[in-house]
């Protein structure tokens, strides 16, 4: 059985819609997670790496957000056209995507 190394913890929280901040989950965390699992799957690396699903990790305003361990590399505002970078260069080639990275304590 091989060991899985790195997770990457995708925020899908969702809050009621009268709840002024704003959810991962309404901003694209679900679709970008699916599509996270798929080029894993299809890259043959879902043994050792794996995309799950996260409640809110504290940083709504930089949403959607994720986070890569064990390095704790944190991401913001992530879009569907970004996942391919994400995995290219931070889960495969460990790399920080800077663009994407979010600095602050939030
Ligand atoms: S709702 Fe995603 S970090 Fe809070």
């Amino acid at each position: 059985m091989s060991k899985i190394k790195r997770h990457i913890f995708v925020c899908e929280n969702i809050r009621d819609k009268s709840n002024s901040k704003q959810s991962c989950g309404r901003l694209g965390g679900i679709e970008n997670r699916e599509e996270l699992k798929r080029r894993l799957r299809e890259l043959g690396l879902s043994k050792n790496i794996r995309a799950n699903k996260s409640g809110c990790l504290g940083a709504c305003h930089h949403g959607p957000v994720a986070v890569v361990y064990p390095e704790g590399r944190w991401y913001g505002e992530i879009e569907l056209d970004d996942i391919e970078e994400i995995i290219q260069k931070d889960l495969i080639n460990n790399e920080v995507v800077k663009r994407l990275e979010i600095e602050d304590d939030y």
